[in-house]
């Protein structure tokens, strides 16, 4: 059981003037804002893609969702939703090794792409305990150094909800992109959603990365297929090895991670 942890008065006090502060210092979202250990964000800046327009958002747990509050897959693998955040509560943030959180002063509304649970994923009920993706402030921040990389030809690696994949073909040094997705109904399913928004031609090849990336050329890969922040450094270094005709590789959240930049050919 958690340990039971009882607050003076003074420290409650201490807590609410601290979340009243925050509350009042929200500053504008931007695709430049950085990553701080509090960021506090106006919420009706805080503007999205939604994928199915005119989903309802709802902040019930993703296996009690109504009719109206979700897009399934057709076999059901995969699940669209789009979550309710409520102003003022505070969602988690990453940066390299450090934590942090970030709250809005309005509810704001952040899709999420879930995956069918398997045999073996951790959790009770019909869908992972953690989204694929979702469009947090902290995968958004940390995407970015990767999409920064991208020009010539860019391999992307995962595509989630799309939204590197459309980062990347906005970027005017980038060519073409070449999407290595390992799930055939995930790519069927969505990427109709996600393709008007893409501005560069797209080559598609569905199958595992680890086998599809070595022989693929380009100028950059850049591989987030990984369920953990920061943890394929090593199958990220292995596959760079194995693909003699990529350039460079980048890997989701182990470029902020000290020391660990992977180097260039
Ligand atoms: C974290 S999501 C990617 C999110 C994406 N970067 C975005 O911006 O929306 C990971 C994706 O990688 C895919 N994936 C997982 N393992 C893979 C593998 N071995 N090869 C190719 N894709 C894989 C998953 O199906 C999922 O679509």
């Amino acid at each position: 059981m958690a340990p039971r942890i009882q607050l003076t008065a003074a420290q409650q006090q201490a807590l609410l003037a601290r979340h009243r502060d925050r509350m009042r210092s929200c500053e504008p979202w931007s695709a430049a804002i950085k990553w701080k250990p509090e960021l506090n964000v106006q919420g009706s800046t805080y503007k999205v893609l939604e994928l199915w327009p005119g989903i309802v958002a709802s902040d019930a747990p993703v296996d009690q969702l109504e009719r109206g509050q979700y897009v399934d897959s057709p076999s059901r693998r995969f699940r669209y939703c789009v979550r309710l955040h409520r102003a003022g509560q505070t969602l988690l943030t990453w940066w390299g090794a450090q934590v942090g959180t970030v709250l809005f002063d309005h509810d704001v509304i952040i899709p999420a792409l879930y995956q069918a649970r398997g045999p073996d994923d951790p959790g009770t009920g019909e869908w992972t305990e953690t989204p694929w993706m979702s469009l947090t402030p902290a995968e958004l921040i940390t995407l970015r150094p990767g999409t920064r990389l991208a020009r010539g030809r860019t391999v992307v690696a995962g595509l989630g909800l799309g939204h590197q994949l459309i980062e990347v073909s906005r970027r005017i040094q980038v060519k073409r992109v070449i999407l290595v997705e390992l799930d055939q109904e995930l790519v069927d399913w969505i990427l109709p959603r996600i393709r008007p928004h893409l501005r560069k031609p797209l080559d598609v090849h569905v199958g595992d990365a680890y086998e599809i990336i070595p022989t693929l050329r380009a100028d950059v890969a850049l591989i987030d297929i990984f369920p953990g922040y920061g943890d394929g450094f090593a199958r990220v270094a292995e596959l760079a090895r194995r693909s003699p005709s990529i350039k460079k590789f980048w890997g989701w959240g182990t470029s902020e991670m000290t020391g660990l930049a992977q180097p260039d050919r």
